[in-house]
């Protein structure tokens, strides 16, 4: 029988990556979703509705599924109120309580959980270069919520689950996320480079991090790992890439940290914290990155516009 992974925020960008290469492999794939309209019931991919706020599951997703891939949780890229904080945090950890629980209860035999995490987990350092056994948690927001997200993924060993916590950079799509958010207002003209420029970037491209995914259910790989691509970046370098391929000069100044902090909130910390994170690990559980450079991503995102591809 072909095995069958059920996915959580298999909808979202990631998600979605993770879901096409997993059907590639030629894997089952059931899914969680809160919203009703995006439940699908194809033989290969089918969703089922969940609330974890309310408690709410649809038990009949966990059906001869062995590994799950948890990706659930509120976007972070929406205004920090003190309420929309707790739901950013709640959304994560009330999502893997409810499928905690529910295995425990009804003894659903689950051998895996692969659930996403974030390099946010890590103190904001010019200097440091990240290691998966680095102990101090970073103090800002998402630290915080990137720990607890991380607790309680662990506690499904309790369970007698292999458990993999994937520490995800910034992942580069043509499809949403950050990097459209960079490349917008270049394209208008308006790109520059967040405060001194210099903080660090630790990108992963969205294809090799959908390979890693399904790399680590091959493998049974247990553990935690940084899934960044080998060459980081600072973000001066970044949204100079962009520019380039996008080929718009460059023309402000850089944007101070005080401005974005009056337009943003809290949430523009994301812009200026600073994170060179190391790939040794994941390279040497012997997966290949297709995408160890900047410029190579870019162009497979953006292939158009570029020098490079037209020839
Ligand atoms: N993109 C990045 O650069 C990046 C970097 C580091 C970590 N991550 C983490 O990786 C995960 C996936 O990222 P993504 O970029 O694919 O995010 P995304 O596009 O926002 O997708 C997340 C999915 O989570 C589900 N969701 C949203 N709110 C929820 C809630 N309150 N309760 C339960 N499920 C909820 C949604 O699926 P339904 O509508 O189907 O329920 C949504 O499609 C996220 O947890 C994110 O924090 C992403």
């Amino acid at each position: 029988m072909k095995t069958k992974i059920l996915i959580t925020g298999a909808t979202g960008l990631i998600g979605q990556e993770i879901a096409k290469a997993c059907l590639e492999k030629g894997y089952k794939i059931h899914y969680l979703t809160t919203s009703k309209v995006k439940i699908s019931n194809e033989d290969n991919y089918k969703g089922f509705y969940w609330n974890p706020k309310e408690g709410e599951i649809d038990k009949s997703c966990f059906k001869n599924v062995s590994v799950i891939i948890n990706l659930a949780g509120a976007s972070i890229s929406k205004r920090w109120t003190d309420s929309y904080k707790k739901e950013i945090l709640e959304s994560r950890t009330q999502a893997l309580q409810l499928l905690k629980e529910t295995i425990k209860v009804y003894g659903f035999k689950i051998q895996h959980i692969i659930s996403a995490s974030a390099i946010g987990i890590y103190p904001d350092s010019l200097i440091n270069y990240y290691k998966e056994d680095y102990h101090e948690v970073s103090s800002s927001f998402l630290g915080q919520v990137v720990s607890q997200w991380e607790s309680a993924v662990d506690e499904f060993s309790n369970l007698k689950i292999k458990v993999t916590k994937i520490r995800i950079g910034l992942v580069l799509s043509n499809k949403g996320g950050a990097l459209l958010e960079i490349a917008k207002p270049i394209q208008f003209g308006f790109g520059a480079a967040f405060g001194s420029g210099k903080q660090w970037q630790s990108w992963i491209h969205i294809k090799d991090l959908a390979e890693l995914f399904v790399f680590i259910k091959q493998h049974n790989i247990e553990g935690t790992y940084n899934a960044v691509a080998p060459n980081p970046v600072s973000n001066k370098e970044l949204v100079k890439a962009v520019a380039k391929v996008l080929k718009k000069p460059l023309l402000l100044p850089n944007i101070p940290k005080s401005v974005m902090k009056l337009i943003l909130g809290e949430m523009h910390e994301l812009l200026f914290e600073s994170h060179r994170v190391s790939s040794r690990k994941t390279e040497n559980l012997g997966f290949n990155f297709k995408y160890h450079h900047l410029q190579k991503a870019l162009r497979d995102l953006f292939p158009f516009k570029t020098n490079y591809i037209q020839k």
